[in-house]
């Protein structure tokens, strides 16, 4: 990529969105994966919450922390030059008050070098997304499946069908001044509503075509993480069969000393 790269900041992703440019995004954990995103020219990139199942192999969101979140979302924010870096706000870093919620967002953006915060709700975070940009943190609303809810849901991948309720999380998000809003497992006639609704960019996760932009898991789509075919998840590669070949074949080949040949080898 050349030196003169342009970053995308959050007008330039709003402005992007309103010249109905459909925009990107993709989660990454780490400075190797979120750079390789950079460089194949996603708008942004997400550091999800979802780092605790996709690299702790834990069985929901809940346990990561914000430590955690600092941790890899400085990694991703160091190898990104183009794309808006947004981190999620972990599970009871911004529920308990809006001065938590604020002090907390503050710390990410302090500590990682990212662009933006992410929280899950609309209605129930509006005096806390309020608050967060008070304090000039741009941040992004996540409604309809929410994974931190998890424990009132009873599961993770039921699609949400309340419309009523999605619309007055999708208003209020966007009242009380959220840049974007994530709309994940919702019905595509209902996230086309809402995208026409609202004058901010809905990034759908299974929630169809017309939503201004897509996320993905970047693990998922690239077929790294087994046992997980959503009825929404594309698999554009299968990197997990790729990987798991290569390391076959070095234990293979050193096992049977054709690794290292000569071509290997200092004399
Ligand atoms: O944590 C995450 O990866 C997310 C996306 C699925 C939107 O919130």
């Amino acid at each position: 990529m050349s030196s003169q790269v342009k970053k995308i900041t959050v007008p330039a992703f709003r402005e992007a969105a309103s010249s109905g440019q459909k925009l990107t995004m993709l989660t990454a954990y780490d400075y190797m994966w979120a750079g390789i995103l950079d460089e194949a020219g996603v708008d942004s990139i997400l550091v999800g919450d979802s780092l605790a199942m996709v690299v702790q192999g834990r069985s929901t969101t809940l346990p990561v922390t914000l430590e955690q979140m600092i941790y890899h979302g400085e990694m991703v924010a160091r190898a990104v030059r183009r794309a808006l870096v947004i981190v999620d706000l972990p599970f009871m870093t911004y529920q308990v008050s809006p001065k938590q919620a604020v002090r907390n967002a503050g710390r990410i953006l302090k500590e990682t070098g990212a662009d933006a915060v992410k929280l899950e709700g609309g209605a129930i975070q509006a005096e806390t997304i309020r608050a967060i940009g008070r304090a000039e943190i741009p941040v992004m609303a996540h409604v309809g499946m929410r994974p931190q809810a998890v424990r009132q849901l009873g599961s993770m991948g039921r699609v949400q069908r309340d419309e009523q309720q999605l619309l007055d999380d999708a208003r209020a998000a966007e009242d009380a001044g959220a840049f974007g809003i994530v709309l994940e497992l919702i019905p595509q006639d209902l996230a086309q509503k809402i995208t026409e609704i609202l004058t901010i960019p809905t990034i759908g996760i299974g929630a169809g075509p017309h939503c201004t932009g897509q996320v993905l898991v970047g693990p998922d789509m690239l077929g790294l993480t087994p046992n997980f075919r959503p009825k929404f998840l594309k698999q554009f590669a299968d990197l997990r069969s790729s990987a798991t070949k290569a390391v076959r074949d070095y234990v293979s080949e050193v096992q049977h000393g054709t690794y290292p040949g000569p071509e290997h080898s200092h004399r």
